[in-house]
């Protein structure tokens, strides 16, 4: 295990696998960024390639980048090594033999009450009268046994006390059946309860470990409503988090670094099968930005091929805006109208989707074009209507983006290119985002006393521990850092001629390593662009000050022992304790 996780770790940079969550601005031996763990308006969230750790000094999250990858997508231990393993190209035969093996708790019944439904269904498909009609269905809609296993496709009975009885026998709580949404109560604050999948078409979704944790159901016979009956979400699915297919596809996402996205199941499978396997779908939902940053992962390309009636190109419209806001380049397919890829591939085979896929153009020249078909740009109304439509999207863009586009736009309205310029300049966005706004008062818990902030230039700075060696002694510090003050002193011993031989990886000082580097981190980014002379100065600055609250704290305990001495008439104390008091202030 240890030699996977430093497997990936060796083939990964924190700068990296960061930078595609959040935008880094190199700053020093550091990069930096706006937290993505809190919100903020000045960035406190420290990157350093030396160390291959992050920091945010405001929120105090991060770590290395398999701390990172767990905090950012919510995941455990396991998750953040199959999403770095797919980044790094390193192969995991089995993830799960990584997992913990303690606290296996709720999320485990549900995927095990999850896998279990699944093996019910495809049972009931293959084994079944009446799966048997729905199998000659799916064969019907193209569907190949091979396939139909992959996608462990499946089938509910038209019963109501099929999947339930089975999965309880097999230790599944009635909590996590309900959770999961396979089964209702019969009526308010009845014990009773009932199978809701019935007579349905069962895909499984996975997750992006391969893992089954919800269902779609779809209708087999028009009377049956909903057309697509959905898990509900549960602790272990998010449909916000996931996109259908891309267990199955990342690989090949990876690889063409495009990925196709699409409406349905229906959608993913049947090009799937004809070998277009770089291809998800979002399940008749708006793209979500959770879901752009799981494609982020393997690829900054994306084919939209959804619908383009009215709602159809509405969806489509609101992934372009979340998409490029993270950078992708998004490309629409149009042209098969009336047709959703499944059928075009069963139809026409797989070549022919192909085709349009290669066709499919930039979504803003794609815009371009369909605003012109529905305006009169001869008409002043017409082409404002136009501009009015595009002027958010351009502003967004890159410069070179802009350039292109306001270029392209310039010659199919036969208008100069310097009005659209003139026009975006004065065009402002809508505050984007309030929330990140509203918060984030600048104030940063730095979190670091003193002396910690003492000993960490003097790690860094191995030769300013004489200005230690002069002002101060173990005693002037407390707890972990009287640890890592005797440990510094002893290197320094140690070292005295060659000063740089400090080793943190040794003795107590590598038990505390992480929160070594952490504090490095800090003292860097404080400390790192001044000089050698003002680095110096401000040790000495701060070693006084660190003597001087010292001072003032013994002076406060003083006082209130003078006070309790006089009040008790212990005269021989109260000598001892003014004489103390003397010395201190005239040491002060
Ligand atoms: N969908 C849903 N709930 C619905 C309708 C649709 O969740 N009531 C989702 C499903 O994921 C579905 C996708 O939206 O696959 C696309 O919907 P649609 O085109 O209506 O269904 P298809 O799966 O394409 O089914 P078919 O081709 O058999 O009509
Ligand atoms: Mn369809």
């Amino acid at each position: 295990m240890a030699d996977v996780v430093e497997d990936v770790k060796a083939r990964l940079d924190i700068v990296e696998v960061v930078g595609a969550y959040v935008q880094l601005k190199k700053a020093g031996r550091n990069y930096k960024g706006l937290c993505p763990f809190h919100s903020e308006k000045t960035p406190s969230f420290v990157v350093s390639p030396e160390k291959q750790i992050c920091h945010c000094f405001g929120c105090n999250k991060g770590g290395d980048m398999f701390n990172f990858i767990e905090e950012v997508e919510g995941a455990e231990f396991t998750e953040a090594l199959q999403i770095l393993a797919d980044k790094a190209g390193v192969k995991i035969d089995n993830v799960s033999k990584f997992a913990k093996k303690e606290g296996k708790g709720e999320k485990d019944e549900y995927f095990k009450a999850h896998n279990l439904a699944c093996e019910f269904f495809e049972r009931q498909l293959y084994k079944t009268d009446d799966g048997k009609k729905v199998l000659e269905y799916l064969y019907k809609r193209g569907m190949k046994d091979e396939t139909i296993k992959e996608f462990k496709v499946g089938f509910s009975s038209n019963q109501y006390d099929a999947l339930y009885p089975y999965l309880m026998k097999k230790g599944i709580s009635k909590r996590v059946l309900m959770k999961s949404g396979f089964v209702s109560a019969k009526g308010v604050g009845s014990d009773e309860i009932f199978d809701k999948f019935r007579g349905r078409l069962m895909f499984p979704i996975f997750d992006y470990l391969g893992r089954v944790c919800g269902f779609g159901g779809r209708a087999l016979n028009k009377d049956q409503m909903p057309k697509y009956l959905n898990s509900p979400e549960n602790r272990v699915y998010n449909k916000s988090r996931l996109l259908y297919g891309l267990y199955h596809s990342k690989a090949s996402v990876k690889e063409n670094d495009k990925i196709i996205l699409v409406e349905g199941y229906f959608d993913v499978i049947l090009p799937y099968q004809e070998g277009i396997k770089n291809i998800a779908a979002v399940s008749g939902t708006a793209l979500t930005s959770d879901q752009a940053t799981l494609i982020k992962r393997l690829t900054g390309n994306v084919v939209t091929c959804f619908d383009l009636d009215k709602a159809g190109f509405e969806a489509t419209k609101r992934s372009y805006s979340i998409l490029s806001n993270v950078d992708f380049v998004v490309k629409t397919v149009s042209g098969f109208e009336g047709k959703d890829p499944a059928d075009l591939v069963k139809d026409k085979g797989g070549k022919e989707f192909m085709k349009f896929v290669e066709k499919a153009v930039s979504f803003i020249s794609f815009y371009v074009d369909r605003l012109l078909e529905t305006n009169n740009i001869e008409t002043f109304e017409g082409r404002h209507a136009v501009i009015k439509e595009l002027l958010p999207l351009l502003k967004k863009m890159t410069a070179s983006s802009k350039d292109f586009h306001v270029r392209e736009l310039a010659t199919k309205l036969g208008m100069k290119e310097q009005f659209l310029y003139d026009e975006l300049e004065s065009f402002s966005l809508p505050a984007d985002h309030p929330a990140r706004e509203k918060a984030g008062s600048g104030e940063k818990a730095e979190g670091f006393s003193l002396e910690q902030v003492i000993c960490g230039i003097v790690l860094g700075e191995p030769k300013l521990f004489k200005i230690l060696l002069e002002k101060v002694n173990k005693n002037d510090f407390n707890g972990i850092d009287k640890d890592v003050y005797k440990a510094l002193y002893d290197q320094y011993n140690k070292a005295r001629n060659g000063l740089r031989e400090w080793n943190l990886d040794k003795g107590f000082l590598a038990g505390i390593r992480e929160k070594l580097d952490i504090l490095l981190l800090y003292v860097e980014e404080k400390y790192g662009a001044l000089s050698e002379k003002s680095v110096e100065d401000e040790v000495e600055k701060l070693v006084d000050k660190m003597k001087r609250t010292r001072i003032n704290k013994q002076l406060d305990d003083l006082r209130i022992q003078i006070v309790e001495a006089e009040k008790n008439d212990e005269k021989e104390k109260l000598i001892e304790l003014l004489k103390e008091q003397q010395k201190l202030l005239s040491d002060n």
